[in-house]
This record gives C-alpha cells, sequence and structure tokens, in this order.
C-alpha cells in the first residue's frame, strides 16, 4: 500500500497505472472509517486493478457552527483498516495542497442540475454543504482521472448531487452507490456513531426501527402523510431532535404526496449533540 500526500505525485502515478492498462476504483473518505467503508473498498477490489482510498476531512463542506474541529482523526488505526483491506494507494493531502490558495470559492454551476438536488434534505440545514462537497469531489476526480467512483447509500442526498456533478460536467466516471451497511440491531454504520453515549447509542435505534416500520407500512399503501407525522412522533420519542423527516422521490429529493413505484424516506435527527443521517429505499 502506497501513501501518498502530493496531488501531483498521485495524479502521475494513476497515469502510469492506467498507461498499463489498470483500471482504477476511487473511495473517498474523511477517514474514521469503518465496515460501510469496507464494503465500498471491497466493491472496488472486485471491479477495478487498482484501488485508491482518500482520506480528506474537507473544509469546505463544514459550516461554522458544524463538528470539523471535533471530526474523529484516528489516521494510524485508519491506515492499518487500509492495508488489511488490500488498498493499493491511500491519498491523505494537507488542506493547503487541496486548497493552496485557500478555502476557495466552492463550484457552482449555472444551468447544472445538481444544485436544485441539493437545496432540500440536508441541503436546506446545511447552506454551502453540498457545494464543498462538490468541489472536492471534482478536484479528487481530476486528481484521480478516469475512475469508477464509490459511495455508500447512507448518504442519500450526496449520491444523488454526486451522481448529477460527473453528469453534468459530462465526465466518464462510473458512480456506483453501494447499499448502508448497518450494526446488527440495525443502526447505521457511521463515523459519528463513536460519539454516541451508551444511553444515546440505544436511543438512536429507534431512527432504523421507525424507518424499516414506516417502509413496511408504505408497502402496504397506507397514506404518505399520515404515516410521516405518525413516525416523526414515535421518533420525537426517543431522538432530541428530528431536523427532517421526508419521503420523497429518490430520483428528485422533492417530497411525495402520494405514492408512487420508487419513494425514499430520509431523515437526520440529533441523538444529544451527535447528528446522524439515514435513509430507506422503498420500491412498490
Ligand atoms: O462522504 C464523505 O465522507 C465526504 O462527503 C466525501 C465524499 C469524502 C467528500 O469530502
Amino acid at each position: 500500500m502506497k501513501l501518498v500526500r502530493d496531488p501531483e505525485k498521485l495524479q502521475r502515478m494513476l497515469r502510469e497505472e492506467r498507461a498499463r492498462g489498470k483500471s482504477v476504483g476511487f473511495v473517498p473518505t474523511m477517514g474514521a472509517l469503518h465496515e460501510g467503508h469496507l464494503s465500498l473498498v471491497r466493491a472496488s477490489n472486485r471491479e477495478n486493478d487498482i484501488t485508491i482510498v482518500s482520506i480528506f476531512v474537507n473544509p469546505t463542506q463544514f459550516g461554522p457552527k458544524e463538528d470539523l474541529a471535533r471530526y474523529p482523526r484516528p489516521t494510524r488505526r485508519d491506515l492499518d483498516f487500509l492495508r488489511a483491506a488490500k488498498v493499493d494507494f491511500v491519498f491523505m493531502p494537507s488542506v493547503e495542497a487541496m486548497y493552496p490558495k485557500g478555502l476557495a470559492e466552492p463550484l457552482k454551476l449555472k444551468n447544472a442540475k445538481w444544485p436544485r438536488l441539493a437545496k432540500g434534505l440536508c441541503g436546506k440545514f446545511r447552506p454551502g454543504h453540498f457545494c464543498g462537497v462538490a468541489t472536492v469531489v471534482t478536484k479528487l476526480l481530476n486528481i484521480t482521472g478516469l475512475c469508477r467512483l464509490y459511495l455508500g447509500a447512507k448518504d442519500l442526498q450526496q449520491a444523488a448531487v454526486i451522481s448529477q456533478l460527473v453528469r453534468d460536467l459530462d465526465t466518464d466516471i462510473q458512480v456506483r452507490v453501494m447499499p448502508t451497511v448497518r450494526e446488527k440491531d440495525g443502526l447505521a454504520m457511521s463515523s459519528r456513531n463513536r460519539f454516541l453515549s451508551t444511553d444515546e447509542r440505544r436511543r438512536a435505534l429507534a431512527i432504523s426501527r421507525i424507518l424499516f416500520g414506516l417502509k413496511r407500512e408504505l408497502l402496504r399503501k397506507r397514506s404518505v402523510a399520515t404515516l410521516r407525522l405518525r413516525a416523526i412522533q414515535e421518533l420525537k420519542k426517543s431522538v432530541d431532535r428530528v431536523q427532517y423527516f421526508e419521503i420523497v422521490d429518490p430520483g428528485t429529493l422533492v417530497p411525495v404526496k402520494k405514492h408512487q413505484k420508487k419513494m425514499a424516506v430520509a431523515t437526520a435527527c440529533f441523538v444529544g449533540k451527535t447528528r446522524l443521517i439515514d435513509n430507506v429505499i422503498i420500491r412498490a
């Protein structure tokens, strides 16, 4: 496993790999790796000759009041994890290497579709977040070059925004969205789960329980609006704050009023100070 910190050096190394006919899979992360990331690495290892994982806590996607400073950075553990997972390259740039001119104006594309996808759900409560994600992912993809890109379905909106972004930019990148990995009791794996106390961890279980319960009820064609309100009431008994809880069209992320073939239920909740997101997809 090669650890590379310099963007140009990685660009050069991957160019050489591609010239030798090797296909490249790329898993972008912010570190604090868990089984969810590992499932992306496994998929990339299966489908490509070379797998590269980036670890970069991207400052431009955090709001001023968000958890950038306290975001976990267990670097040695992450590198052991990636070595065991047989990753070929780890890219760990500094903030200065990624943003040599300072924290650049985030990318905004006129006429592109992704800013529209970025408006609701998390975007409503994290203004600028997806511009920061789009900026860093564009930069990372320019560094890695042509690759298959692996993203987790837990970040429903991020996956939608990035999938649209690579289409809007006419790239030849293939985006692979892999299923959410859950703990045995249903909690979606997240780097932020480590912040939960035992009591918060127990209360956080309501999120997946209620999402899957709602999925069953929606499949029985009960009223979308009534079920949504009932689920929110139920969730409020366990979590400290429901930031949003929406039943949306998974293509447009616009809330749906009545049943349709494909729907997604997506939520963000605070348990203590920790913000957790989760979602389920419903195919009627
Ligand atoms: O999902 C994440 O960890 C980040 O948003 C990503 C895609 C690595 C961009 O910083």
